[in-house]
């Protein structure tokens, strides 16, 4: 085998997105911490873990290492839309695997598994800069407010045809009890 033959199989991860178990628990809230420096967010997925929130919450895995975790909640309108909505929060991935395409990854198969729930569309509050890339846009250009007095960092993806007309979006009531 040659040099780069045997840096690439070094250096390569394998990474498969799954759904979290209770095993995993542990592992998200120490790469929550770590990410955030701070437990507010790990505190936060385990309360949305408790209170059935979590309509879907996903592992990345490389060999038995949990190495990336996101969750989607459910959001309310007001007016009541016949539109369904998630929240994409938090995504995080160990520090010391960043930047390899891991929450890239995490994304894309939790939009895939959104639209396959029947989900309409998603937000979330982050970096336009990053999550353009998956076709986000800022939710006023729906007409859709939030509640941080932000504009373009509140995104959207539409995953059908749905009509949003104006209208305010909520998080589950959770995420304002963890001062984020
Ligand atoms: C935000 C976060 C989840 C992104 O995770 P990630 O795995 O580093 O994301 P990606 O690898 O998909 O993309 C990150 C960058 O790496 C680049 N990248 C992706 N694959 C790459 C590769 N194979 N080699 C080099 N760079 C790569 C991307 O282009 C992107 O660059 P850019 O944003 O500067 O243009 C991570 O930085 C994180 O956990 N941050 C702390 C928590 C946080 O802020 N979460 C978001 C708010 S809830």
């Amino acid at each position: 085998m040659n040099k780069s033959n045997t840096l690439t199989e070094k250096y390569e991860i394998k990474i498969i997105i799954q759904k979290e178990t209770p095993e995993n628990y542990p592992a998200i809230h120490e790469i929550l911490c770590a990410c955030f420096n701070r437990e507010s967010e790990g505190n936060l997925v385990k309360a949305l873990r408790v209170n059935d929130k979590a309509i879907l919450s996903l592992v990345a895995m490389q060999n038995a290492e949990v190495v990336g975790h996101v969750m989607f909640t459910p959001v309310t309108t007001s007016p009541l839309f016949t539109a369904t909505g998630l929240g994409l929060a938090p995504l995080a991935v160990k520090p010391e695997y960043q930047k390899q395409g891991i929450g890239a990854k995490l994304v894309e198969e939790g939009l895939r598994l959104c639209a396959e729930l029947g989900c309409d569309y998603v937000v979330l509050l982050g970096n336009p800069k990053y999550y353009q890339r998956f076709g986000f846009r800022k939710a006023s250009d729906f007409g859709m407010q939030n509640e941080y007095g932000v504009d373009e960092p509140f995104m959207l993806i539409k995953l059908t045809n749905c009509d949003l007309q104006n209208g305010l979006i909520k998080y589950c009531p959770e995420f304002s009890l963890f001062s984020l």
